[in-house]
């Protein structure tokens, strides 16, 4: 970098915004402290009663299911600025997950910016297009007030993404006690005891719910993209089916050919009927199938946008800002994050940095120092969306940001480089914000490797994470250590140095009183 171009990026007029942060989950509360630490005026407005998102105690969205322990380890879900409490185990429930969330709100400041039991219902533009009006109920009473910007961090994990099944019409018509419910309503395995059950997908939710299921359902199925031929385990009722089995109406499944054998009658077959599955007639399905995005309080045609159904939003700027209107901005959109709350840390640097410089318009001090400009936002979207194979392909990719030759920690890399650019690292610890508290892990110069041993850590877990249904779940048990000074890490295999979780102390305080 020269000379000239940090002196351009220190001097840069900066400008304050109010801008409302939709939801009290990581990504608001992250993004509500960013917003303050760059002198912003933030108001968080949270539908439930608390911090936390889906981890919270009583959550406005209860899709975390029951004993549900995270697939993250500690040290790769927590952000560098602080620690879990001491003791606290690599994987944890969701208890300890809120409970962490609810003190980085305390911790930075952020739970003054908040209204709880604060629904926002809609956020339109202003009749002079330079800010958004936001709309919200609370205690049954409807309130609006104006911001220059708006952060959407409503989560979108509730809106469950229900594709139709080969087969599904016959198969339910076949037994009237059959039925489909999708993963964000699964909540006990005991619920499927004793029946034979297809779960559809295979990545977090299939993976789990079949472990979970395996042993206690009759039987197993699991349908996933990864499978490549049905295939059953030697000693286990599981077997693994690849897309394109379909369900009929006897219940079995089958693969290949017409898919009319089964008892189906009417449809005389074209091609020899498929050979049925090995194992018994399915009774359930649990579609692990993902989620669509919904923004109940956007109007698409009103901010030129399209989401509603959809597992992608468009049109958005490195998955965060509105190409066209980018005092609207997105925290945690895309998906298969492998870090959450860094990766939501990121986002919330880069769009506080963008709302100083003017970026969202109307700074009114024409100095040109924006971060982006229209032009480049609606190229980058139109080289994702080719990336990605948009049009032709699978849009859903275009939040994968490990689709289209990237990844996660290029992406995170690259935004943190891109304010680095604009406003380049403090040389030490000096309190250089505008709340002055101290430097975040994502002003530091030595930012990248920290994130480089948060990616180390992240892909030896990947290299434990089950392969097959009826792999087990052995990745839990290990223990990371990390030395984030050195950048070094250690795994302890055994779990031998794991801290009991509060369910074992329960189980072993019980056995000591009987
Ligand atoms: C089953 C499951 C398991 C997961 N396991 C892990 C894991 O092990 N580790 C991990 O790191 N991540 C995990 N995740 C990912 C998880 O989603 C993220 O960790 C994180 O919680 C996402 O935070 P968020 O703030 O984007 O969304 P959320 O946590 O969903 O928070 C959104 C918040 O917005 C509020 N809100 C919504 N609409 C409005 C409105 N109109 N007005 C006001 N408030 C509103 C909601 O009440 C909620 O509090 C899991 C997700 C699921 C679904
Ligand atoms: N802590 C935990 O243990 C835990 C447990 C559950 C969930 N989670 C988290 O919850 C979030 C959501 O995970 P998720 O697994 O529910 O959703 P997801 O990540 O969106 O995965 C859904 C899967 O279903 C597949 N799918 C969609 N339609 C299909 C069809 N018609 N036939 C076959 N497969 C189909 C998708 O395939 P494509 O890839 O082809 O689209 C995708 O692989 C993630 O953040 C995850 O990490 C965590």
């Amino acid at each position: 970098m020269t000379l000239q171009t940090i002196l351009t990026a220190v001097t840069a007029v900066r400008v304050s915004r109010r801008v409302a942060v939709i939801g009290g989950g990581s990504g608001g509360v992250v993004t509500a402290r960013f917003l303050k630490r760059a002198g912003h005026s933030a108001t968080l407005f949270e539908a439930g009663s608390a911090f936390g998102g889906v981890w919270a105690d009583d959550p406005t969205n209860d899709v975390v299911y029951q004993g549900l322990q995270t697939n993250l380890p500690t040290v790769v879900m927590q952000s560098p600025d602080l620690d879990f409490e001491p003791g606290v185990p690599s994987y944890i429930d969701k208890r300890a997950l809120g409970r962490y969330i609810t003190r980085y709100a305390d911790e930075f400041g952020v739970a003054q910016l908040a209204q709880f039991g604060a629904t926002v219902t809609s956020v339109t533009p202003t009749a002079d297009d330079r800010g958004w009006e936001v709309k919200w109920t609370c205690d049954g009473a409807t309130q609006s007030a104006n911001f220059d910007a708006v952060v959407v961090a409503n989560g979108h994990y509730d809106k469950p993404f229900v594709p139709s099944l080969p087969g599904e019409g016959e198969w339910l018509a076949g037994d009237a006690s059959r039925s489909i419910v999708h993963s964000r309503r699964f909540d006990d395995p005991a619920e499927f005891a004793g029946q034979s059950v297809l779960v559809v997908g295979g990545r977090s939710s299939g993976v789990d719910i079949a472990r979970m299921l395996n042993g206690v359902a009759s039987w197993v199925y699991v349908l996933e993209k990864k499978c490549e031929a049905a295939v059953t385990h030697e000693n286990q009722a599981v077997t693994h089916v690849p897309l394109g089995t379909r369900l009929c109406a006897d219940g079995r499944l089958r693969v290949g050919g017409d898919g009319n054998s089964g008892g189906g009658g009417a449809g005389a077959a074209k091609e020899p009927p498929a050979e049925p599955v090995p194992g018994p007639p399915v009774q359930r399905v649990i579609l692990a199938t993902g989620f669509e995005y919904s923004f109940p309080f956007l109007d698409e045609a009103a901010v030129g946008m399209v989401f509603k159904g959809k597992r992608y939003v468009t049109p958005l700027y490195q998955h965060m800002l509105h190409v066209s209107r980018p005092s609207l901005g997105f925290v945690g959109v895309p998906l298969a994050v492998p870090c959450p709350i860094p990766y939501f840390e990121c986002q919330a640097y880069f769009m506080a940095e963008h709302l100083a410089r003017g970026g969202g318009g109307g700074s009114g001090d024409g100095s040109g120092d924006e971060m982006t400009t229209e032009e480049e936002r609606a190229r980058w979207m139109e080289q994702r969306m080719e990336a990605v194979g948009f049009e032709t392909g699978r849009p859903m990719d275009l939040h994968f940001t490990s689709a289209g030759g990237g990844s996660p920690w290029g992406y995170m890399r690259e935004l943190l480089r891109a304010v680095h650019a604009a406003r380049p690292p403090p040389v030490a610890d000096d309190g250089a914000s505008a709340d002055g508290a101290a430097t975040s892990w994502v002003e530091r110069a030595d930012c990248l490797a920290r994130l480089e041993t948060v990616e180390a850590v992240y892909s030896d877990r990947g290299g434990r994470y089950p392969k097959l249904p009826w792999h087990d779940d052995a990745y839990r048990r290990c223990e990371y250590t990390v030395d984030w000074a050195r950048g070094t890490w250690s795994v302890d295999e055994t779990g031998a140095t794991r801290a009991k979780r509060p369910r074992e102390q329960e189980q072993e305080a019980c056995e000591a009183a009987q």
